[in-house]
């Protein structure tokens, strides 16, 4: 089933909309209900469908994709982002502003939301800015079979939790993390990590920002799976909304389940 409807075809741009500001984005962004655990990942791609340009992401968003972004950190609970994505792109220091930290306090919410990386060989450096710098203790995601002395290190700087015995398993994050109070959760990649969760059926929403440009090289999909993995049937998704931003479209799917 791809999810796509018999409905009539219809043109959504160009059109007169007003510019929404950082109000009306969180209204859009929000959880209906925070009680309701959803795991929603924000990605950009190229027209083309690259995650990545020269190995990063940054060049392909701009600020309105930045805007969403920032938002979406401001509202989670935790953000959870995988080894790969944390050692790419330099994940250090406070991940949201001294404003959107204001407005949670404001808004019930820790003035820091959570941060969780994934991680099978818990390859994370112990001594790393991202340990040093986090505003927050983070939550280090791993399987029971990862290695004794690098679990000792990172339990020094983080709090080292099993989601699995000898892989990380997708559900077993979702579950360790609600069990925690963490329910509004934000992924921010990669796509190794995006791959399993969709593989797991453990995603429930979906923004992804189609940049305008074309990569037209080599790099990765949002979602990559390896090679020998068993095909899976097709997840459907029901478009929520689509924002468009100097010929950006930042889009949100909802997982239909
Ligand atoms: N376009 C976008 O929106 C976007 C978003 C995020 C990242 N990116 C780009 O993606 C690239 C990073 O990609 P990546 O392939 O390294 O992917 P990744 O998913 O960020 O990281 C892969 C690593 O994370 C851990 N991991 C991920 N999924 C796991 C799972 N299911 N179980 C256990 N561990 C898991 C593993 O760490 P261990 O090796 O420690 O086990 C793995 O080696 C960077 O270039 C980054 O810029 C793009």
């Amino acid at each position: 089933m791809s999810g796509a409807g018999d409905g009539p075809i219809g043109q959504i741009f160009p059109t007169a909309v007003a510019a929404l500001d950082d109000d009306a984005l969180l209204a859009l962004l929000a959880p209906a209900d925070r009680a309701v655990p959803r795991l929603r990942a924000n990605f950009v791609a190229s027209i083309d469908g690259s995650a990545t340009a020269e190995g990063l992401s940054g060049s392909l968003g701009g600020p309105a994709d930045r805007t969403v972004f920032d938002l979406m950190r401001q509202l989670c609970d935790v953000i959870v982002v995988a080894a790969g994505t944390v050692a790419a792109e330099g994940y250090a220091g406070p991940l949201v502003s001294a404003a959107a930290s204001a407005w949670r306090a404001a808004n019930g919410l820790a003035p820091h939301p959570a941060v969780a990386v994934v991680t099978g060989r818990l390859s994370p450096d112990p001594e790393s800015e991202f340990f040093a710098q986090s505003p927050v203790r983070p939550l280090v995601l791993t399987a029971a079979s990862a290695d004794a002395g690098r679990r000792r290190a990172l339990s020094k700087v983080a709090d080292v939790i099993d989601c699995g015995s000898a892989t990380v398993e997708p559900g077993l994050i979702v579950e360790s993390l609600v069990a925690r109070g963490l329910t509004q959760m934000h992924c921010e990649g990669g796509p190794s990590l995006l791959g399993a969760l969709i593989e797991a059926d453990v995603l429930d929403a979906l923004c992804l920002t189609i940049s305008p440009s074309l990569e037209g090289g080599s790099g990765p999909r949002i979602a990559v799976r390896p090679g020998e993995a068993a095909p899976i049937d097709l997840r459907a998704m029901r478009l929520d909304h689509v924002l468009h931003a100097s010929g950006m479209l930042l889009t949100q799917y909802t997982r239909v389940r």
